[in-house]
């Protein structure tokens, strides 16, 4: 590797993130690699793994912390974009490789281009030549690859290769991309099973291609020895070359007011494919059905059978057993069978009996028990690759199949489960985990497999090696008792046995798939990408808590668990109790326990302190000139203060907030829901310095202000470098004026006498307003301050409430064509408005608007309002009245009746003249009708005689 040609030192110079990050561009690249689902890099090591933070994120984070800001913001960001493939060229580049025409997109917006491209790294061999005679003449090196250029750039800060280090390391995504881009990495996490994802991450994809070639030879050897083991049992062929693809069981359960058995169906509908459904046949002797399965059934008779013995409520919330007998239509909730009750501390129970050690199925008392309904069945064709698919009902030879199955886990269970083959581990109760214990009377986690199940995956895991134990996972994932049968999506696309953790949750099913033992082993074939990491690269990983941290790094990237609703400490069980027992050398080190009274969660108190042990830790182990970007997925309104609080009481001092949006409602199925991520950017405190309230508030004025204006100067100097698009919208500098309020404040350590450390881990008393939160809330009431829209004049802006300059702002926002929820909500917590979607017409993700002064009506005039009695609403009300034909004198009477002082305090008058002109000219093009209406009522203000 060459070292820099110039000896040149970066050690305080401020990093790029510190000053400027391009976060509209990064925002589309974001999102477009959570859309590639399954196809994102490191997916296929652990598609059950929720929440991975985008690699283009990662690289962005970690390259604008060894980058310089120099005193040419512009150049910083071409080069920063050359380095993240978002520059015009490789753009184009991008598209060529998705054979498109590029000269006729270089005009839309980036988002599309960027929509219509590869990703970055998906064209890595190509997309980056380039750009390094541009990069090295601005930096001062003399790289021509990433790791030669992270190598320079960090001998010039740190006088060494870089080391990245991640104390959250979850799935691995962020030591990924550091030790790609050429940085050493220190990897820990709480949880084996994110070491291990992590390790996979670094040793497998990162691996070299030799080591792909081998791991490929390894694992069909995994596969011969399973399936020789399985087909010598006999326990799956039929005898007559089909070989079954899949198995479908569902609970049954006595009816309590027919007696009757009924096996409990959500749907009677077997596959969408070719019209498979199961035909429940009653037998009144034996007092169950029998069940035929039928393919190629009429529509008609298709259509009846998506109406199965399991109903809903109709409000989602019980679930019945229905059946008919001699006509008479019996239901019973599902409650009623387990027999659920309230115990006199509140807490439910039930009468299910509570599986054992030993138990694999149900016992023959059981309420619940399980039944065998349908087997898909396979055969080659002939003389082609291809197969026939059949659905058949189950025959005393498929039952006598069973049975061998069923001897055999029978008896080898205990020695399985003490070699650790098989868990033998309790599930404790929690959040997720007391799911299955309540619904299945479920204790172990081997509970959660069948014997089918048990057999496969219990040899894989004797059979594999540390490499081999990412199959192992997604054969768990995919063949468990709560992997969802789906029916598929109609004609010619079947179903399938689907993953356990589609979901965040340890949700039981009432029917489900097992994969006949060829589709599961099939699941240890991983398609797993390759990028080989140059070599020599230290990459240490280790399983504890952040707060235990020993080990140097120069920057951290770190995603904490901040507001997560996923409970990793407790899902992840499923795979720990697999792994445990006899973890191979390599992961052997590592706590096989999740050790969830070390999870950080919640977002209290507790919450608090544990983020502060673990930060105060990475404080401790950075060198003096290292960064810390810190993730947070921003969900929660008291975000800033909880930063402020943490990095505060850590000995950090925030230097730089960005917002990146990572998802949006086309991601998500709840229709409007949007999620972003703000990343913090931090340095050490250095000394003890002093201020007081009094210097701290004109600090924050000025450093807010400046920093507005440096935001919205570059956006006007890099014009026409960026097609007519902002470099940063009002959002991304909003968030860069909290900032900048949030760098002031925490650049001391001592304010009007008060040690902020202390003050910031204080325990909060509920409804109290700490010295902190007062600060805070300062700090942001005046970056808000210069958020004033165009066309307002400050002094007007003054006199408005939250929800009136919500109203404004956003106004401004719609007539310059943004329309992206999350900036609604945005600046609905940057003006403490309690509920905007009062004022909303939609809420859709990329279609939000603000309602129109007819949309209003009448509304939002009342006491509750947060409009109430603002000049605001009345001057929309006018409008409204208006534009109904309402005389011109009656509407001024309703207005100065609305309107409170109206004539004792001029400035009212005054204001609302302000307000009319301000919406008639930023209705313009939005509503020419409403703008014409609040033309006439500023005339009519204007020229109202008074007295
Ligand atoms: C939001 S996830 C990180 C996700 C990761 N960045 C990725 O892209 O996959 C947070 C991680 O923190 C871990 N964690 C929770 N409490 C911890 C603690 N006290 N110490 C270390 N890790 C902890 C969890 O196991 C989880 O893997």
């Amino acid at each position: 590797m060459t070292s820099p040609i110039v000896p040149f030192s970066l050690k305080d110079t401020p990093a790029l993130i510190e000053r400027l990050l391009p976060v509209q561009k990064l925002s589309a690249e974001t999102f477009k690699e959570q859309m590639a689902v399954q196809s994102k890099t490191l997916t296929a090591i652990g598609a059950y793994w929720k929440g991975r933070k985008p690699l283009i994120l990662n690289k962005a984070c970690i390259l604008g912390c060894l980058i310089p800001a120099t005193d040419n913001p512009k150049r910083d960001i071409e080069i920063f974009e050359k380095l993240m493939a978002m520059d015009d060229e490789s753009l184009a580049i991008r598209l060529r490789h998705c054979k498109l025409e590029t000269q006729i997109f270089l005009n839309a917006p980036y988002r599309e281009l960027v929509d219509q491209a590869k990703r970055p790294e998906e064209v890595m061999d190509s997309v980056h030549h380039h750009i390094w005679g541009d990069v090295n003449m601005h930096l001062h090196t003399n790289a021509k690859s990433f790791p030669e250029l992270v190598e320079q750039l960090g001998i010039m800060r740190f006088g060494h290769r870089p080391q990245v280090g991640d104390t959250f390391c979850g799935s691995g995504q962020i030591p990924f991309e550091a030790a790609r881009l050429g940085c050493d990495v220190y990897s820990s996490d709480l949880n084996p099973i994110a070491c291990m994802l992590t390790w996979g991450a670094l040793n497998i994809i990162g691996g070299s291609e030799e080591d792909h070639t081998e791991l490929e030879r390894e694992q069909q050897q995994l596969v011969d020895a399973v399936l020789a083991q399985i087909d010598g049992l006999k326990g799956e062929a039929d005898g007559r070359g089909w070989s079954a693809k899949a198995f479908l069981y569902c609970v049954e359960a006595r009816c309590p007011q027919t007696d009757w058995m009924v096996p409990l169906l959500p749907t009677l509908i077997v596959s969408k494919a070719d019209r498979t459904i199961a035909e429940l046949i009653p037998d009144p002797i034996l007092k169950r059905y029998g069940i035929a399965i039928r393919s190629g059934v009429s529509e008609e008779y298709f259509m009846a059978a998506k109406r199965g013995t399991v109903r809903s409520d109709g409000r989602g919330q019980d679930l019945y057993l229905v059946h008919t007998v001699d006509g008479l239509e019996y239901r019973t909730k599902i409650s009623t069978l387990r027999g659920d009750f309230r115990k006199p501390d509140g807490t439910w129970a039930n009468k299910l009996r509570l599986w054992s050690k030993s138990d694999f199925k149900p016992s023959p008392d059981d309420i619940f028990q399980e039944r065998l309904y349908a087997i898909q069945w396979m055969r080659p064709k002939k003389g082609g690759k291809t197969f026939d698919y059949e659905f058949r009902g189950i025959s005393e030879d498929d039952l006598d199949r069973e049975h061998i199955v069923d001897e055999f886990i029978g008896k080898h269970l205990p020695e399985w489960q003490e070699n650790g083959w098989v868990p033998d581990m309790r599930i404790e109760p929690g959040i997720n985990t007391d799911q299955p214990i309540r619904e299945r009377g479920w204790t172990y986690w081997h509970h959660l497999f069948n014997p089918r199940q048990l057999l496969v995956a219990g040899l894989v895991n004797r059979f594999s090696n540390a490499r081999l134990k990412f199959g192992l996972c997604q054969v768990l994932n995919s063949n468990a008792r709560l992997s969802r049968w789906s029916l598929g999506d109609g004609p010619g696309r079947s179903g399938g046995v689907k993953q356990v953790f589609d979901n965040q949750a340890l949700n039981t099913l009432l029917n489900y798939g097992t994969r006949g033992s060829r589709f599961a082993v099939g699941l240890i074939q991983l398609n797993l990408k390759s990028f080989p990491f140059v070599p020599n690269l230290s990459l240490k990983i280790n399983c504890h808590a952040a707060g235990q941290l020993l080990e140097k790094s120069d920057i951290f990237v770190t995603d904490p668990p901040y507001g997560n609703a996923v409970n990793y400490e407790e899902i992840l069980e499923f795979f720990i109790a697999w792994l445990r027992r006899s973890p191979p050398p390599e992961f052997a080190d590592w706590i096989w326990d999740s050790r969830r009274s070390l999870a950080i969660k919640g977002s209290g108190e507790e919450f608090r302190r544990d983020m502060v042990a673990a930060y105060k830790r990475m404080t401790e182990c950075m060198t003096d000139n290292g960064i810390q970007v810190i993730m947070f997925t921003h969900q929660s309104g008291s975000i800033w203060a909880d930063m402020a609080n943490i990095v505060w009481a850590s000995g950090l001092q925030v230097t730089a907030a960005w917002y990146v949006v990572t998802e949006t409602d086309s991601a998500l199925r709840e229709g409007s829901y949007v999620k972003g991520t703000v990343l913090l950017v931090c340095r050490k405190r250095q000394g003890l310095q002093k201020i007081t309230r009094d210097d701290l508030a004109w600090e924050i004025q000025e450093e807010v202000e400046s920093q507005v204006q440096t935001l919205t100067g570059l956006n006007q100097k890099a014009k026409g470098l960026y097609r007519d698009e902002n470099v940063f919208e009002d959002s991304d500098i909003q968030m860069a004026g909290y900032a900048a309020a949030l760098r002031v404040l925490t650049h001391y350590a001592i304010i009007d006498g008060r040690d902020m450390t202390s003050e910031a881990i204080r325990p909060r008393v509920k409804g109290e307003t700490t010295f902190v939160d007062g600060l805070i809330s300062f700090a942001v009431d005046t970056a808000n301050q210069y958020l004033v829209p165009q066309g307002m004049e400050k002094r007007y802006w003054d006199k408005l409430s939250g929800a009136e300059r919500f109203y404004l702002k956003m106004l401004d926002q719609e007539s310059r064509g943004v329309k992206k929820l999350d900036n609604y909500q945005n600046f609905a917590k940057a003006f403490k408005v309690r509920d905007f979607h009062a004022l909303m017409a939609s809420q859709k993700a990329n279609d939000a608007r603000l309602k129109s002064a007819i949309e209003f009506g009448r509304a939002e005039m009342g006491e509750g309002s947060e409009l109430y009695q603002s000049v605001l609403r009345s001057v929309l009300y006018a409008v409204m009245e208006l534009m109904k034909y309402v005389d011109g004198n009656e509407v001024l009477i309703h207005l100065t009746l609305n309107i409170p002082n109206y004539y004792a305090d001029m400035t009212q008058r005054e204001l609302a003249v302000n307000l009319a002109d301000y919406l008639s000219k930023h209705l313009e093009v939005l509503r020419p009708d409403e703008a014409s209406a609040a033309r006439v009522l500023r005339e009519l203000v204007k020229n109202q005689r008074l007295g």
